[in-house]
């Protein structure tokens, strides 16, 4: 029942273009939430609720932020379809405008990709004491490093972000980081 959901949403994102986690992505996630006995998951980037299910089922409490109306909307459908409602709770807004009192073991940034820094000084304070901040899309599709090479302003204007935020990573001594070679690339940030 709940694979055949799972398999659902991954239909769903397929046929309306919306972008989830890579499958290598979302396991590596969901073997360090077991490895690491997260109990706690603060998500920037609802889509469907597809990571956040995934997540959830592998013992964690999911909060997890979307501005998307449709996207809200269809997330809410499967996290009650899937019986997880008492697991995740579904914020819609946008995380700029949204404030947060508590702490999570995880935070994990899947959102707009040109504001990862953005999104780490909002929430860095929602992070507890040994808790980790994961990034996702780090190589953009194999774009990342190859900014010059892209002919769409809009792209290259993107790529080039991460790359900043890459550049940000190797000179701020707030965070030590390391980079896995995962789905999309990954980034896990921890307090130095
Ligand atoms: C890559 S998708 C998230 C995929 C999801 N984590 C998964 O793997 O199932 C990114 C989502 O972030 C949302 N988003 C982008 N910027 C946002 C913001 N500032 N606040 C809330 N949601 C945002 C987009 O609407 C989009 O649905």
């Amino acid at each position: 029942m709940t694979n055949n959901i799972i398999l659902e949403m991954e239909e769903y994102a397929k046929e309306k273009n919306v972008p989830i986690m890579e499958k290598e992505g979302i396991t590596f996630l969901q073997n360090y939430i077991e490895e690491k006995n997260i109990k706690t998951v603060l998500e920037i980037g609802t889509a469907i609720g597809y990571s956040a299910a995934l997540m959830s089922l592998k013992g964690a409490k999911v909060t997890s932020i979307e501005r998307d109306n449709e996207r809200y909307e269809k997330a809410k459908y499967f996290v009650n379809k899937i019986g997880l409602n008492d697991n995740i709770t579904l914020i819609h807004s946008d995380a700029f405008d949204t404030n947060i009192t508590e702490k999570y073991d995880l935070i994990f940034i899947d959102a707009a990709k040109a504001q990862n820094i953005k999104f780490i000084e909002k929430f860095k304070t929602n992070l507890n004491k040994n808790g980790s901040i994961i990034i996702d899309n780090i190589n953009f599709h194999g774009l990342v490093g190859k900014s010059e090479t892209i002919e769409s302003k809009n792209l290259r204007s993107l790529v080039r972000k991460i790359e900043d935020f890459l550049d940000y990573l190797s000179v701020q001594t707030e965070f030590k980081y390391e980079k896995k070679e995962v789905g999309d690339g990954l980034i896990i940030l921890k307090e130095a």
